[in-house]
């Protein structure tokens, strides 16, 4: 088979990016290891940036969003027993929306296949070959053929367990921090008790309030990295989440899971004909909720870069994409470690709780340190065109 850009991962990163090669005339396959029915239910992120909702309206994929999409003005900063509200849209002119990633990756997919792009799910055996080249090539298994697909040029959209980043790891330098603890998530049958999120500092560690719609609760809790899910039954959730959060609802929890907490990131992200994107290149911890609106970034940035590398031969905008993604990259790295280390138990004893109130009574109490928070919050404005 031959296309011009093979993208490798069908989440956030990789469907996004096919939908703006298409508007651009410009062919794409896109090859993704799991089921469709699988990805569409993956639980993870809930919270998009304006930058984010503002794109899927452009794409004309937004009619959903638009119903069912929550909108809010602010969140809730905890302690002490005590909810202090930041008035993101106050200080920012900006809002945040929430809507399930599983909710926006079913809607990427359905447009694309409406507008005949293919999507082969359940590919295995994925391997890159030739990046270097003007004609990389991907081999894999799907339906029980061995294919091979030509391309112009390949996106590694295939999160940070994909086969991308390996392919070219001799090239990378890798920035890791590991924390020691994880989030155990939930969802819940539960009408949401706060109207924003809370974001909760606990002498327990740290928990968060947030949710999918107002029939549906999700909610999060501070736990060791390599916690059991077993360790959690229902009951002891409920129990901490209150402990930690007050006014909980509670109802039927229907998924739970634990995610471990690490912030990455690979540099470049290009090698040869080779682009990385989303996940493949980048973690942050969620508690700045930034990974899939980085995701989002990256292929905003990287479509026209691919546009011009194929249809006009300029290479210009390709080699720049390392350096405009990355800018956006490490700001969101540097919130996220900020509000991470803020807001959880970091192990590090009484004086480094007492340091975290004193920057959460400072956010209370500055308007220019709640000003910061919040424009990082809802994401600064999109880097205009490189
Ligand atoms: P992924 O979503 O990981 O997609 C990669 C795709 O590639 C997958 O479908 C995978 O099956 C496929 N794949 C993997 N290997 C191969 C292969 N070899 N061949 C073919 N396909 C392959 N972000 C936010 O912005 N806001 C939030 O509120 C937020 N909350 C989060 C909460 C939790 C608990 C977690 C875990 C994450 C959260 N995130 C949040 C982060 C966000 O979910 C990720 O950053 C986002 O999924 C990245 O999208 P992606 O497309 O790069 O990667
Ligand atoms: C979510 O709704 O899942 C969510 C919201 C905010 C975060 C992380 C996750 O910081």
């Amino acid at each position: 088979m031959r296309t011009q850009v093979g993208i490798v991962g069908a989440g956030p990163a990789g469907l996004m990016l096919a939908i703006l090669l298409h508007r651009e005339g410009i062919e794409c396959v896109v090859l993704e290891a799991r089921d469709r029915e699988y990805v569409e239910k993956r639980v993870r992120a809930g919270l998009l940036e304006q930058n984010t909702v503002d794109l899927l309206h452009e794409l004309g994929v937004a009619d959903r969003l638009d119903r069912e999409g929550l909108e809010h003005n602010g969140i809730y900063l905890r302690y002490h027993g005590k909810n202090h509200y930041v008035n993101m849209a106050g200080l920012t002119g900006r809002h945040i929306t929430i809507y399930g990633q599983q909710e926006v990756v079913k809607d990427l997919t359905q447009a694309l296949l409406d507008q005949g792009v293919t999507i082969l799910f359940e590919v295995s055996d994925v391997a890159l070959l030739d990046i270097e080249t003007d004609h990389p090539r991907i081999t894999y298994e799907h339906a029980g053929t061995t294919d091979e697909l030509t391309c112009d040029a390949i996106a590694g959209c295939d999160g940070f367990h994909g086969v991308s980043r390996p392919t070219i790891a001799e090239h990378l330098t890798e920035y890791d921090y590991v924390y020691g603890f994880g989030w155990l998530g939930i969802l819940a049958e539960a009408h949401p008790a706060t109207d924003e999120l809370i974001y909760a500092w606990h002498e327990d560690g740290f928990a968060l309030y947030t949710m999918r719609s107002q029939k549906i609760s999700r909610l999060y809790l501070q736990v060791d990295a390599d916690d059991d899910v077993g360790n959690w039954p229902d009951d002891r959730i409920w129990s901490e989440l209150g402990t930690r959060l007050g006014d909980v609802n509670t109802g039927t929890i229907f998924d739970k899971g634990i995610t471990p907490m690490r912030s990455y990131v690979a540099e470049p992200m290009q090698r040869g004909r080779l682009f990385l994107a989303g996940d493949s290149a980048h973690i942050v911890p969620p508690t700045g909720a930034k990974g899939l609106n980085l995701a989002v970034n990256d292929v905003r940035l990287l479509a026209p870069a691919l546009r011009d590398l194929i249809r006009e031969g300029n290479a210009e905008r390709a080699e720049g994409y390392t350096r405009a993604a990355l800018r956006r990259v490490w700001r969101a790295q540097d919130f996220s470690n900020y509000m991470t280390q803020m807001l959880h138990d970091l192990g590090g004893g009484p004086f480094q709780r007492r340091m975290q109130l004193a920057r959460l009574e400072y956010v209370e109490r500055s308007e220019a340190a709640a000003r910061s928070l919040a424009e990082n919050y809802v994401g600064l404005p999109a880097e205009p065109d490189f």
